[in-house]
């Protein structure tokens, strides 16, 4: 299909300034000691918090590792306490943004909606959104996993025309697999991604939606990349606990690439 594997490190609540920088510097110093240029040949992002992101994009200057940011409001400016626009992440360097994660779903009260404004807010300031869907375990086990994802594309993907769409990026990532060690098995994972491609080439056409890179994101570490990245409709990963030690995020970027 020619789709670039993109692996983006979400960090989550994790790494000050100082260890943020610490951790691009070490995977730097591991690409280089191994004569490796998978951050070249895939799409290699980290998503600090926003207040590590200056120094992480201090950090990354010069290599192919880009910065991206884990929510954006969807106003340009105002009264909204605790938000982060568009203007303010594009002039601090980040050119990805991940829209509506589970956990902003689940504790802050993220909808499909909200997810939708915050995403056109990210395509107003050309930041390249990475927008989460997944079941949770009930809605798996209740044999709803196809109904939900594709409510949660339909909305959150409402108003979006087929050439914004072709340069998102869209992560599956199931609920009962975050953080948990239950990672989907690789046919699993495959046919929600194919549903949701179905989805989009419903909304968008079969060429957009053949464009639409949709990473698999839940407990996906060095050990499982590779079959997981194998799968046809899977395209990378957005990565929780194994993007947090330079050493571990540098071979899961290697096993994915297949090296
Ligand atoms: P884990 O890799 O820690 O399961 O987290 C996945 C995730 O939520 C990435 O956004």
């Amino acid at each position: 299909m020619g789709r670039k594997v993109i692996i983006a490190g979400n960090w989550k609540m994790n790494k000050n300034a100082a260890e943020g920088a610490a951790l691009v510097e070490e995977l730097k110093h591991i690409c280089a000691d191994s004569g490796c240029s998978c951050c070249g040949e895939v799409d290699v992002v980290v998503c600090p918090p926003f207040t590590t992101i200056a120094a992480v994009v201090e950090a990354a200057k010069g290599t192919p590792i880009k910065v991206g940011a884990q929510n954006i409001h969807w106003a340009d400016n105002g009264a909204f306490t605790g938000e982060i626009s568009g203007d303010m992440l594009k002039t601090s360097g980040v050119e990805y943004v991940i829209i509506g994660h589970s956990e902003r779903r689940q504790y802050f009260g993220e909808t499909d909606a909200t997810v939708n404004a915050r995403l056109k807010a990210a395509l107003k300031y050309g930041l390249k959104p990475i927008v989460c869907v997944g079941e949770l375990l009930a809605e798996r086990e209740a044999n709803r996993t196809e109904a939900v994802l594709s409510t949660q594309i339909r909305g959150g993907f409402a108003g979006i025309t087929g050439e914004e769409m072709a340069g998102i990026v869209v992560a599956y990532e199931p609920v009962w697999a975050i953080g948990t060690g239950k990672t989907a098995t690789p046919e699993i994972a495959e046919a929600a991604h194919a549903h949701i491609r179905g989805e989009l080439a419903a909304m968008f056409g079969t060429e957009v939606a053949e464009k639409v890179r949709i990473q698999y994101g839940g407990s996906m570490k060095s050990a499982n990349a590779r079959e997981l990245v194998a799968q046809k409709d899977i395209d990378g990963g957005l990565i929780g606990g194994a993007a947090l030690k330079a050493g571990e995020f540098a071979a899961l970027i290697r096993e994915a690439l297949g090296k």
